[in-house]
């Protein structure tokens, strides 16, 4: 197995293996640089569902998103698909996947089935990295505030529809009920690092704050994380695999390929409820 850095400022890519061999010692390799980096890459593989799975059940217990369109035999399995006829991308705002629940998932690991002749890019941003560059007196304020995160505004009926009209990729709009609090900024269940836990997405505001107090400091949270200087742009080929830490990254998909077709498949991996500092 050889690796080397992502272009872009974290993130590392790793070739000449199939994750089907892999052995526990690479698989180890693997895991030391996701918990350095939060998101790795690993090229060229050739996976059919039950071999996705089964390199995810490797990682833990695997949980199925709600509100996602599955692969019919594998509901283990999301999809995420761009046809010609849509309009916008599944995940294009910036978001940690299932942030709204009260254990949030750990990771994520997106395998690309079909990619567009150009673009389709995803964005990572690495929230260690972003608070780490906040002012002491910044870091002492968010230390002590939470946040609720909800599903509601995003996967209800009337939210995706809002969304984009007669959109075929989402279901269980009745389910979005999901409301959880969360620390604005964590200690990493792994590495033990702090990293800040808001996303534009699923946080609607700071626990004991109305919406419209909390919008501000949101917004410079963001526009802080999301700055060049602490995001990767990662470009597919078909057969990667994408490996993230939804506590250590956020991610957003890139809406630039108008009709053409990308088929990613999502596995999500169950994680804990989160710690603050
Ligand atoms: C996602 O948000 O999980 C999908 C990201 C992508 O399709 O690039």
């Amino acid at each position: 197995m050889k690796s080397i850095p992502s272009p872009g400022p974290f993130g590392v890519e790793f070739f000449d293996v199939d994750v089907n061999q892999m052995s526990d010692v690479e698989l180890d390799g693997v895991a030391t640089a996701q918990n350095n980096h939060g998101v790795v890459f690993i090229r060229d593989q050739n996976l059919d569902c039950e071999q996705h799975i089964a390199f995810a059940q490797r990682w833990g217990k695997i949980v199925t998103n709600r509100f996602f369109e599955r692969v019919e035999e594998h509901p283990q399995i999301a999809v995420v698909r761009k046809e010609p006829k849509h309009r916008t991308v599944v995940g294009e705002i910036w978001h940690t996947d299932h942030s709204y629940d009260a254990e949030p998932a750990r990771g994520s690991i997106l395998y690309a089935r079909e990619v567009p002749s150009a673009g389709g890019d995803t964005l990572f941003a690495n929230m260690y990295m972003a608070y780490d560059a906040l002012s002491r007196g910044l870091k002492h304020t968010l230390d002590h505030l939470s946040a609720v995160h909800s599903s509601a505004h995003v996967f209800s009926t009337e939210a995706v529809q809002i969304h984009e009209h007669d959109d075929d990729r989402f279901h269980g709009g009745e389910q979005a009920i999901q409301r959880s609090i969360h620390p604005v900024v964590i200690k990493h269940p792994i590495s033990g690092r702090k990293a800040l836990y808001v996303n534009p997405d699923f946080t609607t505001h700071f626990e004991g704050w109305t919406e419209q107090e909390s919008r501000p400091l949101l917004k410079y949270l963001y526009q802080h994380s999301t700055q060049d200087e602490f995001v990767t742009r990662f470009h597919w080929s078909p057969g990667t695999i994408a490996f993230w830490d939804n506590r250590a990254v956020m991610h957003k998909a890139i809406n630039d390929y108008p009709n053409e077709r990308r088929l990613m498949h999502r596995i999500t991996l169950a994680g804990c409820a989160l710690q603050g500092v």
